[in-house]
């Protein structure tokens, strides 16, 4: 990177938040100020990046004076009133909430899939990450919409309850500690330990979740296919990091087994671990804490010729979220 930036991190201490400074250490992401912001029950506590310590502060007028590029973690809300005041300051906004994701001013960015939307030309502007689910959804999809082109997709989601930010984990685990206990769900709707939940969001009149709506419209517009087909059924399941959705896939040509295996070990950011009668495929334990989307499983319908399923699996917060707006900033100031 060309020169250290003046940085802002919205919800600093939270799980997205966290796993930013995780990621600006691993990959020496050139900081010469960072600024936290977190809610007022943080004020007095301090961040580490790089050797220094920073004091969370609170959002107020001004604030953003003087960043180069500020990430949002802190949800909806937040974003629709601040990321504007960011640009306003000169200043690039990644927003991961889904506040502007399908506004149709705002691009909605993965950097494998359709990076050439931001660049070092780009002007400071809010540039919004997808869901998590969606990511790594349509970083499996790239490859396969290159070659062969798709159709249609449907999608079964398994997502760890760290998609639900640290009041999601931190009750899975005070379950599990206390399993006998008579459990008070407040972040989930029901008690997740030992259980599946097929409720993620608020449900429309169609008996669509909010966050299968979110897969399905922003999965046509990162792969800019406003006519692809897409159904997705989304699933919390009682793990604690990194998200798995089994896949169905159908491509507009007939292709064999060694074409779609050579198209996905192609992609870009995407790793194959396919080998299922040794019982190797990608894992949710194994893939929380790595960086790409992972993908095994892979085989055709037996009815169907062009109809392919798939079992995909990224860590939620790094990919998902984190990594991918960090892939963003540097692609901007690369
Ligand atoms: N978790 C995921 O897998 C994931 C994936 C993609 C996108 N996202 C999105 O990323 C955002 C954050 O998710 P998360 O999982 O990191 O949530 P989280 O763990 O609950 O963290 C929320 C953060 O927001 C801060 N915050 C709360 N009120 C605030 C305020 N008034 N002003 C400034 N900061 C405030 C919290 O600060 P305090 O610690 O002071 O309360 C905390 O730092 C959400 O929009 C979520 O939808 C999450």
């Amino acid at each position: 990177m060309k020169r250290k930036l003046k940085v802002g991190v919205v919800g600093a201490t939270g799980m997205v938040g966290q796993t930013f400074m995780n990621l600006m250490e691993e990959r020496q992401f050139p900081v010469a100020e960072l600024r936290p912001f977190a809610s007022e029950n943080s004020l007095g506590k301090k961040i580490e990046l790089q050797g220094q310590a920073w004091p969370c502060q609170v959002l107020k007028e001004g604030c953003f004076d003087g960043l180069d590029l500020v990430f949002f973690s802190s949800g909806d809300d937040i974003s629709k009133e601040w990321a504007p005041k960011a640009v306003a300051a000169g200043a690039f906004a990644v927003d991961n909430s889904a506040a502007y994701r399908m506004d149709p001013n705002t691009v909605l960015v993965v950097p494998e899939v359709n990076g050439d939307l931001v660049g070092p030309g780009s002007k400071p502007q809010i540039i919004a990450n997808p869901n998590c689910s969606t990511i790594q959804l349509v970083v499996a999809l790239k490859p396969l919409a290159d070659k062969f082109g798709i159709e249609e997709v449907r999608v079964s989601s398994y997502q760890a309850v760290s998609g639900a930010g640290k009041d999601g984990h931190d009750e899975l685990l005070a379950q599990t500690s206390n399993h006998q206990a008579d459990h008070k769900p407040k972040t989930f709707p029901h008690t997740i330990l030992f259980n599946a939940i097929p409720q993620i969001g608020s449900f429309n009149d169609e008996g669509y979740s909010s966050e299968e709506v979110k897969i399905m419209k922003e999965t046509r517009k990162i792969l800019r296919q406003n006519d692809l087909k897409v159904s997705a059924f989304t699933v919390r399941i009682p793990a604690l990091n990194a998200h798995s959705e089994s896949v169905w896939v159908t491509l507009k040509k007939d292709v064999t087994r060694d074409h779609v295996m050579a198209a996905l070990e192609s992609g870009e950011g995407l790793v194959v671990q396919d080998d299922p009668k040794r019982s190797v495929y990608p894992l949710a334990r194994d893939v929380s804490g790595k960086d790409p989307v992972y993908v095994g499983r892979v085989h055709r319908d037996p009815e169907n010729s062009k109809l392919w399923l798939m079992w995909v699996v990224s860590d939620n917060i790094r990919k998902g979220a984190a990594l991918n707006g960090i892939q963003i900033a540097e692609k901007i100031f690369g």
